[in-house]
């Protein structure tokens, strides 16, 4: 059974949005609908759904508008596609634009059930990645905050203000905003710093499991225990426990929670003693959880015995000022690892600042970590300069444009496509070969024999 994952349904058909959501929410999803693109978009906010379906064909903008306005966003849920029947072009399309996946109208309920179930999964492994490439990557046990700006500042000042004390801290903000870095910053300063640091993420538990992974359980208290298990509670005695993404947490977790956080007590699972946990929690989330109190779908009372104190974290876009800071500390990070092919002496050029302050940075800080060891790779060795981040920062090329709508021939929609990408990549180079094979990801020696493939050899000079 998944966890209580919330659905938005997109269709222009109300009859369809109705049976699906009433079908869905009686399988245990949490179901929003939209009429149209706009009105989806509108409820795709950071609170909105951990996956959509969506019909293809809508009057006002189509399914894979939608994909193209999230992604360009930033936002990486996956996107289930409903298309006619025997429109396979369709659902090659929209696969190709990004849908995680496609199902033919009429939808069948088994087969959209277990799709379903895939996405949420995947979104839910998508998130672990995402963390612990950032962990890897900072490979310092210390990471920093890097920034000087004012809402840097105010986040260094909050942090000291409660790490000395036990409070419960809730941090906020979109994703890649440093939201684990403050945890980590919290616990370090705290007087629990010696006691160990425990980590949960509460989007990839299993809603069967949450009980067991957050108390722990006896060997044979449910079939599958097979030995005793150690919770999280008890991980992180003395310690600081962190809850990340809590506004996942389903709502027979959300009552337990709350139990121990306001009186301290637990039971593992299969054991009948009480035990007292003695964890400092910090909750993390990229969602809107007053929203979500708003609609029943997340405890008041465990918002508030959260909220204790509040660290809002800033998105990038709102302090730019922070970008050559840490676009700088980030590239000496990478260039300290090397192993990429980054030479010591590679650095930002003059101009590439102005790019990266131009661009709005959905992803935020993690966002241009990654676009900067991007570049450091493509570059090989050279300095990263603007028309770099140029290409870098485009949003990504949209398949749809490069192919005929009803043509399926696969050879023929890649070739076009291959060529598309290259005239692109030498334009941008202006015909700079070795370049272009850069941007390309090709061996420069391979560019001629696309070139040639495509007609777009040196041609003689036009008459
Ligand atoms: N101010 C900062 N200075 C240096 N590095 C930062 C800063 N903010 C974020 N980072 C880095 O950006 C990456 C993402 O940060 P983090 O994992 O804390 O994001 P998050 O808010 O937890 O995002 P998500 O909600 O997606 O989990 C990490 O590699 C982190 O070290
Ligand atoms: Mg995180």
């Amino acid at each position: 059974m998944p966890a209580r994952a919330r659905i938005l349904i997109v269709d222009d058909e109300r009859y369809v949005r109705e049976s699906l959501s009433e079908m869905l929410s009686a399988e245990g999803y949490a179901c929003a609908v939209a009429g149209s693109l706009s009105e989806a978009l509108e409820q795709l906010g950071p609170s909105g759904a951990q996956v959509v379906v969506s019909d293809l064909k809508m009057p006002g903008g189509d399914g894979i508008e939608l994909l193209t306005a999230l992604r360009k966003q930033g936002a990486t849920l996956p996107v289930l596609m409903m298309t006619g029947v025997g429109t396979v072009s369709d659902a090659v399309r929209a696969v190709q634009a990004g849908a995680y996946d496609f199902l033919q109208k009429p939808v069948d309920v088994e087969q959209l059930l277990l799709q379903l179930a895939r996405a949420v999964e995947h979104q839910a492994l998508v998130s672990e990645v995402k963390s612990l490439r950032d962990r890897t990557r900072d490979a310092s046990p210390h990471r920093e905050i890097v920034g000087s700006s004012p809402a840097i500042a105010r986040v260094r000042e909050l942090i000291e203000q409660v790490a000395a004390t036990d409070a419960t801290v809730l941090v906020t903000g979109e994703s890649g905003t440093g939201k684990e870095l403050v945890a980590e910053h919290i616990h370090r300063k705290s007087p629990r710093a010696s006691r160990p640091l425990v980590r949960v993420n509460c989007a990839a538990i299993p809603s069967t499991l949450f009980e067991s992974e957050f108390f722990g359980h006896r060997r044979g208290a449910f079939s599958g225990a097979v030995a005793d298990r150690v919770g999280r509670f008890a991980e992180a005695q003395g310690g600081t426990l962190v809850l990340d993404e809590i506004g996942t947490l389903p709502p027979e977790m959300q009552a337990k929670l709350l139990r121990v956080l306001e009186n301290g007590e637990y039971q593992v699972v299969g054991e009948s003693r009480t035990r007292i946990a003695d964890a400092r929690v910090l909750a993390l989330t990229n969602e809107a959880l007053p929203e979500r109190v708003q609609r029943a779908e997340f405890r008041a009372d465990l918002f508030y015995r959260l909220n204790v104190f509040p660290i809002a974290m800033p998105p990038l876009r709102a302090h730019k000022e922070d970008i050559a800071a840490i676009a700088g500390v980030s590239l000496e990070g990478i260039v300290g690892r090397r192993g990429l092919g980054a030479e010591l002496s590679t650095r930002l050029a003059a101009d590439a600042l102005e790019v990266l302050c131009s661009y709005d940075w959905p992803g935020n800080v993690r966002e241009l970590r990654n676009v900067i060891e991007r570049a450091v790779i493509l570059a090989g060795g050279r300095e990263l300069d603007a028309a770099l981040f140029r290409a870098l920062l485009e949003p990504s090329f949209s398949v749809s444009g490069a192919t005929a709508s009803d043509d399926c021939h696969l050879r023929r929609n890649l070739d076009a496509l291959e060529k598309q990408l290259i005239q692109r990549a030498l334009e941008r180079c202006e015909g700079r070969k070795k370049e272009a094979s850069g941007l390309l990801g090709i061996d420069a020696r391979n560019l001629g024999y696309y070139l040639r493939k495509h007609g777009l050899a040196d041609a003689p000079p036009r008459a």
